[in-house]
């Protein structure tokens, strides 16, 4: 049954997809409210949708994918939510290296990841190291990322340079800029997801989605399927990228 549509549906154009999808994966806890279950499950519940579209992007070619799984403002959320999350990031990472290696994703993290619990850290750092050589889609996790935070960051990094003497403030242009930013590895997102209805940015990719398409469904995240990523590229393809000419 859900081989169905492995392949990429005839109605999208190859040679047209995103070669970057970034995604907003917001609505568990109200996916939870609506069944009656802790906000919990519906975290739980999302790793599922987060699998299936690392998969499915995987499956229909599509380069890079970022997901933002938990901000530099989530932290003001109750202790022990924040708690099942550095929990539940962790496990998953645990359980899903095998599969990631079979499927030839490389992962990686972005964020302030020295804050992150010890344990969690070490799991990513693991995970990165196993699936650097891989070959296969770039999926790449927004934890405790904050776009601003990612920007100053940067212009940290690259004041350092010019202090020291290896940098004239001349030679700080966009591509310099962009290679100080945690996603310096990846191209700008051509298409932003986000899920639950909400129409804001929340502090993710603030530099790089200059340019992206915005994609904003009511379908809340746990339900974010195949059918409904179809959807999402059917209308990125019907959309006319002018990037300010005409
Ligand atoms: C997104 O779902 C997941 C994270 C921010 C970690 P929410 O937890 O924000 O769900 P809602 O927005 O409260 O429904
Ligand atoms: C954005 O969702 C952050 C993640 C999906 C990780 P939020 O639920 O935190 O965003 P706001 O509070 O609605 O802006
Ligand atoms: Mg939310």
């Amino acid at each position: 049954m859900p081989t169905i549509l492995q392949e990429l549906p005839s109605d999208l154009d190859q040679d047209r997809l995103p070669r970057h999808v970034a995604v907003i994966m917001d609505g568990n806890g109200r996916w939870a409210k609506r069944k009656g279950l802790p906000r919990i499950m519906g975290h739980r519940q999302g790793v599922d949708a987060l699998k299936g579209l690392l998969r499915c992007c995987n499956d229909w070619g599509i380069q890079a994918l970022t997901a933002y799984a938990f901000s530099t403002e989530n932290w003001g959320r109750p202790h022990e939510e924040v708690d099942f999350l550095m929990t539940l990031f962790e496990r998953v990472l645990v359980r899903e290296l095998q599969e990631m290696m079979k499927e030839n994703v490389r992962i990686q993290f972005v964020g302030n990841l020295a804050d992150l619990p010890r344990s969690l850290q070490e799991q990513i750092e693991r995970s990165m190291q196993e699936t650097k050589n891989n070959r296969g889609i770039q999926f790449t996790v927004a934890t405790n990322y904050g776009g601003r935070q990612e920007i100053l960051h940067a212009a940290r990094a690259i004041a350092t340079q010019v202090q020291q003497g290896h940098l004239q403030p001349d030679e700080i242009d966009e591509a310099l800029f962009s290679r100080h930013l945690y996603t310096a590895n990846v191209c700008d997102p051509d298409l932003l997801i986000r899920t639950s209805g909400e129409m804001r940015l929340s502090n993710f990719l603030l530099w790089q989605m200059a340019y992206a398409e915005l994609y904003i469904t009511d379908a809340l995240w746990p339900d974010f399927d195949r059918v409904q990523f179809h959807q999402a590229l059917s209308a990125y393809q019907q959309r006319d990228r002018r990037f300010g000419k005409v």
